[in-house]
């Protein structure tokens, strides 16, 4: 019986955003707690991956750093151009379409961003090779900031999607997302504890706080904004 519930053929691949005409209750999370972060470190170049419409490129360019947006959805790319044009922030901000999983590790990059983007990736080993080419690709001492949404069971909004999702053997925390006509969109990931341990394991934890957010039909649901440091290589000189 399960494999006849709506999306139970669904392959679970982020490159099904290629055409996802993305369109949030909430339209941008701007990285508040990341800019003052980054004041010390003088001008950074960042990557921020799954870029969207490019706002959040576009708030780092204007606090001084040259950013790099990928995303692998073409439209979200020509709009991030046109945001950073109009913000008079094109000149530090640069947009490339392609898929993250093909093209990562990148040289070296001080800071990577990603809002909204691991939900992208329900199926684990996608999941693990992105934020393993994430860590590869920040130079020593780099700093990662990941805004996404946390599993929460107790989520009214979601707990019978869940469910569903949990009676075809698909991983804790992955649920079918309906387009406007009921018909499966995507699958995306809700991250458990387990999960956010996985992803800070190569880092230091700068910060971990967890909040009510909205999801892209607006659904009240819990949100965690993690940021991490890369330790020094050994023999350079820094904390050890
Ligand atoms: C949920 S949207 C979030 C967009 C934006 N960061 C925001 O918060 O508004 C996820 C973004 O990741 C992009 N994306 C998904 N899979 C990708 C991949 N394999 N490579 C690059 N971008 C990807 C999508 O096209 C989409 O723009």
């Amino acid at each position: 019986m399960t494999g006849a519930l709506p999306g139970a053929s669904m392959p679970m691949d982020s490159r099904a955003w290629r055409s996802i005409n993305y369109r949030p209750t909430v339209q941008s999370y701007p990285p508040t707690r990341l800019v003052p972060l980054l004041e010390d470190r003088g001008p950074c170049r960042v990557l921020e991956i799954g870029c969207g419409g490019g706002e959040v490129c576009v708030r780092l360019a204007l606090a001084g750093h040259r950013v790099f947006g990928l995303d692998i959805n073409r439209a979200s790319i020509r709009a991030a151009q046109h945001h950073a044009a109009a913000a008079n922030a094109a000149s530090r901000a640069r947009f490339i379409i392609g898929d993250a999983l093909q093209l990562l590790p990148f040289a070296r990059f001080d800071v990577i961003v990603l809002v909204r983007v691991l939900t992208c990736f329900p199926a684990p080993a996608e999941w693990q090779r992105l934020l393993d080419g994430v860590r590869r690709s920040l130079a020593p001492r780099g700093i990662v900031y990941i805004h996404d949404f946390a599993f929460d069971a107790s989520n009214d909004a979601y707990r019978q999607r869940y469910a569903e999702a949990s009676s075809r053997g698909w991983r804790t925390g992955n649920f079918v997302v309906p387009a406007p006509d009921g018909l499966p969109l995507f699958i995306a990931h809700h991250h458990t504890p387990d999960d956010l341990s996985e992803l800070s394991i190569p880092y230091e934890t700068v910060l971990l706080k967890h909040h009510e957010g909205e999801s892209m039909r607006g659904h009240v649901c819990t949100m965690f904004e993690f940021i991490g440091q890369l330790a020094a290589p050994c023999g350079d000189g820094g904390d050890q």
